[in-house]
């Protein structure tokens, strides 16, 4: 029982040291270790899961899509690319880098991809733009996210044009 005790105490001393001297190299250009990456994503995967249950997703019908791309393309991106240009093609030098949401979404349901953009995620670069946004409009985000995966650049830009010429749902002006 002393024994444990010590060690324990001599662990939180060790780490006490290691936060003090700044050895920790904090530079986003250096990777995390394995483990240090297993602890995040797990940590981030489980409190996703965790949190959003019990949120009901509304009927994602066709007319939300272009309304939720009118905000991705304010807002989402710059970060996070778009059909043919992808976030590490940007060299954006976020770490953790944003992930290419082009590429699908089958890991996270329609509410708890609602979850992640309504509260962002600590200690990266994704926003929360549930105090800036109503519910209709992040539901609308995330019926556009369930369309990215199959839309061509040609499409995309369609999508652009019809934006220019019925702006429509990101009127309020506060881009990303
Ligand atoms: C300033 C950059 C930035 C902006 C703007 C941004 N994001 Fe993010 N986003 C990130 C980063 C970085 C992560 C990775 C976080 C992590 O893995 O811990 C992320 C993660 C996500 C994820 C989780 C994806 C996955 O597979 O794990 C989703 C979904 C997402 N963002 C959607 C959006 C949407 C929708 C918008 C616009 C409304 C947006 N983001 C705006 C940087 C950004």
């Amino acid at each position: 029982m002393k024994n444990l005790l010590t060690l324990i105490i001599l662990i939180a001393i060790g780490f006490l040291i290691y936060i003090y001297t700044g050895v920790y190299n904090i530079a986003a250009t250096v990777p995390h270790s394995k483990l240090t990456l297993w602890i995040f994503n797990t940590t981030m995967e489980r409190s996703v899961k965790y949190h959003a249950k019990g949120i009901e997703a509304p009927r994602l019908d066709e007319s939300l899509v272009q309304t939720g791309f009118n905000h991705y393309s304010e807002m989402c991106e710059g970060c996070h690319g778009k059909p043919g240009l992808s976030p590490s093609e940007m060299k954006t030098g976020f770490y953790p880098e944003p992930p290419d949401l082009t590429k699908g979404l089958e890991k996270w349901s329609p509410s708890e991809l609602f979850w992640i953009i309504k509260n962002g995620i600590k200690m990266s670069a994704m926003p929360a733009f549930g105090p800036t946004h109503s519910e209709e409009e992040l539901w609308a985000i995330v019926a556009f996210l369930g369309r990215l995966p199959d839309l061509s650049p040609e499409e995309y830009q369609a999508m652009e044009k019809t934006a220019q010429e019925k702006p429509g749902g990101h009127e309020h002006g506060h881009g990303q």
